[in-house]
């Protein structure tokens, strides 16, 4: 079999190199990729995942049996349905299932509609509007750019001028161009998050171990929000039956509701949850596998992870099954200055050939291959699994200690919630 994986980060690097160890495939090919994952085998394709036609042409051409979607902007253009049409088979939502996350509104319509438990919220297009509801409900609340923004379109803020602040960039001085041309202004929830990700083929859905992401840039949860710094799985301080009343309250109506609506889900559903006094409520829902989740959940799938994906396309019941031994936890390395302005361009460690595996995001390779530079925000990520948080991340840390990291940085404090 020969697997196309589109996208180019340390996500992707995790489906590929997943994809191929397993049986029967010869060939993964990312599009575009980054220079580390030639390290781990992999094939990488230069074109970027806006190019449609070309990834198209590309997958008739070299025989590809199916493709894996990365990234959700891919598939808010549409990239699934375009496949579809060229008569392709292809992991992923179509452009109206993963109006999910492309649209915060909808999302939130959808929540409403199907009594989804999430935070009461307004949207306006009109500043004066946004601005009285502000004032009215008070501080701490919550202000949402509608559409895609990088994980970066929202503020929790703590004052109501810090969210008039938020609104004015988003509604006037049009900081997340089209993206902010509505607000979505929801009530301010408070509680432990955690992610809970479900293989899904319209109504029939498979629970991943569930993940703790660290969205901030630095120690403490301080700095600004990133696409995630990194990440654990299981979270095992949540007991069973949090997962259990939000499989119940969260993911199977959701999936029963899309189908409702006429959008049927295929492809890796991921809930953003938020454990309140009132049990787990939606943050939000992505249409993809979440960047760095990934990394550490896909390394305890213990069956054939392209053959369940494989079964999930033809409608087949995949046997999907987890190590439930211990925890996996994983730490990014990323540029100094990231998630705003950084350099490229630093020299990067060796591979490391132990028990550690290394994902990369941001790379790329000088001429003669042999030696790796940083090419982007997040850099690369180191995972281990081990018996428990504690194992994980001396192992992790000592390794990063030996690391010449200059240049670049990462937290210290990964996984600590769960000591
Ligand atoms: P999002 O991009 O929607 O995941 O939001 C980014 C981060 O903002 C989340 O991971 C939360 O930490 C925080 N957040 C979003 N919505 C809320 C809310 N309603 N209440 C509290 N925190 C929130
Ligand atoms: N880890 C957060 C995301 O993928 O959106």
């Amino acid at each position: 079999m020969k697997l196309l994986v589109i996208g180019s980060g340390g996500r992707e690097h995790a489906i590929a190199k997943k994809l191929l160890e397993s049986k029967g495939v010869e060939q993964v090919f990312v599009a575009p990729g980054n220079d580390g994952m030639i390290l781990d085998g992999l094939t990488l394709v230069n074109i970027d995942i806006s190019e449609h036609c070309k990834l198209i042409d590309f997958a008739k051409e070299n025989d590809i049996d199916w493709s894996f979607i990365g990234p959700d902007d891919a598939l808010a253009a549409g990239i699934v349905d375009e496949f579809n049409r060229a008569g392709l088979k292809v992991f992923g939502p179509t452009r109206l299932a993963a109006e999910l996350e492309w649209s915060k509104d909808f999302a939130k319509k959808m929540m409403m509609k199907y009594h989804i438990p999430t935070a009461a919220y307004v949207t306006f297009s009109d500043f004066e509007e946004a601005k009285a509801y502000i004032e009215e409900q008070g501080a701490p609340i919550v202000v949402k750019a509608d559409g895609l923004a990088l994980g970066k379109g929202v503020v929790v803020a703590e004052t109501v001028g810090q969210a008039l602040e938020a609104v004015y960039q988003m509604l006037l001085d049009n900081k997340f161009g089209d993206s902010g041309a509505r607000v979505v202004i929801e009530e301010f929830l408070d509680g432990e998050e955690f992610s809970l990700f479900a293989f899904v083929n319209g109504d029939k859905f498979y629970i991943m171990p569930t993940a703790q992401d660290h969205k901030r840039a630095y120690d403490g949860d301080q700095g600004p929000n990133t696409g995630g710094m990194g990440a654990y799985a299981p979270v095992l301080h949540l007991s069973q039956s949090v997962v259990d009343t939000a499989v119940k309250t969260i993911i199977k109506p959701i999936l029963e509701g899309l189908i409702a609506e006429g959008r049927p889900y295929l492809g890796v559903l991921y809930a953003g949850l938020i454990l309140t006094a009132d049990g787990p409520k939606v943050i939000e829902f992505n249409s993809r596998f979440g960047d760095p989740e990934t990394q550490i959940i896909l390394p305890r799938l213990t069956s054939d992870f392209a053959q369940n994906i494989g079964d999930l396309l033809e409608g087949k019941e995949p046997n999907i099954t987890w190590s439930n031994g211990g925890v996996t936890l994983g730490v990014v390395v990323a540029s100094n200055g990231y998630p705003l302005e950084y350099a490229k361009g630093v020299l990067l460690p060796a591979k490391t050939d132990n028990d550690i595996i290394t994902y990369y995001a941001g790379t790329k390779f000088v001429e003669n291959r042999t030696t790796l530079l940083s090419n982007g925000g997040r850099v690369y990520m180191l995972v281990t699994t081990a018996d428990t948080v504690q194992a994980a991340q001396e192992n992790i840390y000592k390794q990063l200690e030996n690391q010449n990291t200059e240049g670049l940085f990462y937290r210290t404090d990964i996984g600590n919630k769960a000591l």
